[in-house]
């Protein structure tokens, strides 16, 4: 039983409006609102993050974000800040997707400066980092996951270490039906506790959950969450449905 409790993370991406977050937030919480074995996050698109917190207010369910900018407040047309997502309760954020990284341009720099506006503002970071194929395919998987990560937590102390959450998601495996083995992961996952342990210490880096993404759902899930070193899921597709997020939860409760 490992010391680090499991984290299933919903990323809805752009997908579901008002209405129909309001009802798989609902259904998600009806099945799982009473669960504490495992840890649970269902992040919506902002225009439904405030009708999702009042859903999962009161229930074991946390709430988070898929982005945010740095800055507190100010002439940024379009973004949402740390203490925006706060007033509405969210607890977590995720930070440097890598849909965020090739889409709009987002740089380690600056994926940094939200992580530490995030902790700022006592909003858990969901730090990501993945390679993508042409990357992996050069044998360059892991300087890349090092340079994203290190780059991402500059400045971020011991003592808000242990709150902060990484996810692994190689881009050729997100939305695409390809699984990384379990082998690929816990490799890339043992390399990332390992740099946590030379940047804060390995009493530290043993707190700090490291969760899996990219195409996991019910039926991999089992085999993945029951290596060492991968703490959870951050899922997209599978989280789309209360049956498929409900049983991606029971395998985390199982791997426990
Ligand atoms: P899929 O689960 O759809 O592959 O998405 C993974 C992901 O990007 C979660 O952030």
């Amino acid at each position: 039983m490992s010391l680090r409790k499991k984290l299933i993370a919903g990323n809805w991406k752009m997908n579901k409006t008002s209405p129909d977050a309001l009802t798989l937030s609902k259904e998600i919480v009806a099945e799982l609102g009473k669960v504490i074995d495992v840890e649970i996050v269902v992040c919506p698109p902002f225009t439904s993050i405030e009708t999702v917190g009042k859903v999962v207010d009161g229930s074991s369910v946390k709430l988070g974000a898929q982005n945010m900018h740095p800055e507190a407040s100010g002439a940024y047309t379009g973004e949402v800040s740390a203490p925006m997502l706060r007033a509405l309760f969210a607890t977590h954020v995720i930070l440097g997707h890598s849909e965020r990284r090739a889409y709009f341009g987002e740089t380690d720099a600056f994926i940094n400066k939200k992580v530490l506006a995030a902790i700022k503002n006592q909003l858990k970071p969901i730090l990501c980092v993945g390679e993508t194929l042409a990357e992996r395919e050069s044998g360059s998987t892991l300087k890349v996951v090092q340079t994203q990560l290190e780059g991402g937590l500059v400045g971020v102390s011991k003592d808000d270490a242990a709150s902060v959450v990484i996810a692994y998601e190689p881009v050729w495996a997100i939305g695409t039906g390809k699984v990384a083995t379990t082998e690929q992961a816990q490799e890339v996952h043992a390399f990332i506790r390992s740099l946590l342990a030379k940047i804060f210490g390995d009493a530290i880096a043993q707190k700090v959950r490291i969760l899996y993404g990219g195409s996991m759902k019910p039926s991999n899930a089992p085999e993945l969450l029951a290596q060492k070193d991968i703490d959870g899921g951050l899922i997209g597709g599978a989280a789309l449905e209360t049956r498929s997020f409900v049983d991606l939860v029971n395998a985390a409760i199982a791997a426990k």
